[in-house]
């Protein structure tokens, strides 16, 4: 079953986990990226779809700028990188800020971008309504049948015009230096949106639907070790969470999974499931279906001005039903 196979997707066991690579190599040898579709994108916001790259170092003799000149942006895809390793520059609304690993980069459509990777990233790219990934699969399915019709000139121009790749290369960016913190298109945990705290468990709000064109948004939960959280039996979406920090054993379809640094955790719709935290965890929701932010903050209010109303067990089990939460119930040991 293919399913099964990828509930649990190792980022860094590449020979296990990248289903389609494919590197950028100029003619003279040198490689500007290694990339590998991770899950392919589905349904009409091209949804869950995950690429993992390393993109490699700036050659030796090139300036920053000289190798930041693939300055580009997209009509309608939404971008979300992770950057796991290495430092890079981005270039983005006329800024230039140093990004380091922990930063996450959230591009939206319009939005001029361009990169100059100092070191070697390791660089977790979440997409929607980027079209990207169409067809990865079954060019590599052509390349493999029949490598020379892969590589033929006349099926490259094919697939481009079927394709037409949501990319608009844009002149290279006239900018200022600024901090990192003050370019909104780099998120931190360290600097959410919003900040809720509950026992063993912090929540910060990443992205939100506005950000996001309604499509989903990103939560980070932070979690001691020894939390135990438990979802709805046959929760009605796809979920799919990034564990960035830390130790996690899901158990899904009563199956356990072990969930280390660097995975991300795929469950199908429908499919019952549970977790519980090893070590200390930081965990993404990338799936991005639950209100989150609406839920905490009316959560939160209740909790100011009404926490009388939390007595009664009705109250948060409305609370999830009106925002698609499924997380049926957390507890902490510690
Ligand atoms: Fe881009």
């Amino acid at each position: 079953m293919i399913l099964e196979k990828r509930i649990v997707i190792d980022l860094n066991d590449h020979d296990s986990s990248w289903l389609i690579p494919w590197k950028q190599e100029a003619p003279d040898g040198y490689v500007g990226e290694y990339q590998s579709t991770i899950l392919m994108a589905e349904g009409p916001h091209r949804e869950y779809s995950v690429t993992d790259s390393i993109m490699c170092a700036k050659r030796p003799e090139q300036t920053e700028d000289e190798a930041s000149a693939f300055s580009h942006a997209h009509k309608n895809g939404f971008e979300t990188f992770f950057v796991d390793s290495g430092w890079m520059y981005l270039y983005v609304d006329g800024r230039k800020c140093r990004v380091t690993p922990g930063d996450i980069i959230h591009l939206q459509p319009g939005q001029q971008h361009a990169m100059a990777f100092m070191e070697d990233v390791k660089y977790r790219g979440f997409f929607h309504d980027l079209n990207s990934l169409d067809f990865a699969e079954i060019a590599q399915h052509l390349k493999d049948k029949m490598p020379e019709a892969a590589a033929d000139p006349e099926f490259q121009r094919v697939r481009g015009e079927v394709g037409g790749m949501d990319m608009i290369l844009r002149e290279r960016p006239v900018y200022k230096d600024a901090p990192v913190e003050e370019v909104r298109a780099v998120r931190n945990p360290d600097r959410p949106y919003a900040s809720y705290e509950f026992p063993g468990c912090t929540v910060k709000v990443i992205t939100t639907r506005w950000e996001n064109a309604g499509v989903n948004e990103m939560i980070c939960a932070q979690l001691k070790k020894g939390v135990k959280v438990s979802w709805n039996p046959y929760p009605r979406e796809r979920e799919l969470y990034y564990v960035r920090h830390g130790l996690a054993e899901f158990t899904v379809y009563g199956e356990k999974h072990i969930a280390k640094e660097g995975c991300i955790v795929n469950i199908p719709r429908f499919a019952p499931h549970s977790l519980v935290t090893l070590k200390d965890c930081e965990i993404y929701d990338m799936g991005g279906k639950p209100y989150w932010f609406a839920f905490l903050q009316d959560y939160e209010a209740i909790r100011t001005y009404a926490p009388e109303r939390l007595e009664k067990p009705e109250t948060l089990t409305e609370l999830r039903k009106k925002f698609g939460v499924e997380v049926s119930g957390v507890s902490f040991a510690g």
